[in-house]
């Protein structure tokens, strides 16, 4: 597996794993086994906001994406799907801050579960398409030069500091 691909797969871990902390906490929450901490949710949203969001997509746009398009028509279907994902990722998150304040203002949780749970099943979702369908194009299609430069773009912020 080339560099930037065993990044981006282990960025996509770490997202999965905050994402699974969010929807366990949730869902404990929910039945009843632990209070609901909107601290600890707040911390995991600007997680969210500042790695997947204004990190890892802006990448996979600029870098990834951007040279894949150039290098093969066979790429532009799956890749107009996913950077319209990545705006509807952004929308997502928005939801989810909205019903954290109302959460933090009246106690109620099913609004933010509810947002939450349809941030997480598309996010997952969106990481497998990148996974089994993205990547491999990716590795069919672009040169050894296009990965130099994707490469030192995902090595500039791996994403170490969180
Ligand atoms: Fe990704």
């Amino acid at each position: 597996m080339n560099k930037a691909i065993a990044i981006i797969k282990d960025e996509h871990i770490s997202i999965s794993s905050v994402l699974k902390g969010l929807v366990s906490h949730v869902s404990d929450a929910r039945s009843g086994n632990r209070e609901v901490d909107p601290h600890l949710i707040g911390a995991q949203l600007d997680y969210i906001e500042a790695y997947p969001e204004r990190l890892h997509h802006p990448k996979e746009d600029r870098y990834l994406f951007r040279k894949l398009r150039e290098r093969t028509a066979e790429s532009h279907a799956i890749l107009d799907q996913l950077e319209a994902e990545h705006v509807r990722s952004r929308a997502l998150v928005g939801e989810m801050r909205a019903h954290l304040k109302a959460l933090r203002e009246t106690g109620n949780l099913e609004a933010f579960a509810r947002s939450m749970e349809d941030y997480a099943t598309f996010h997952y979702q969106h990481m497998r398409t990148e996974e089994r369908l993205l990547l491999p194009m990716a590795e069919r299609c672009l040169t050894d030069e296009d990965w130099e430069e994707i490469t030192a773009a995902f090595e500039s912020n791996t994403g170490q500091e969180w």
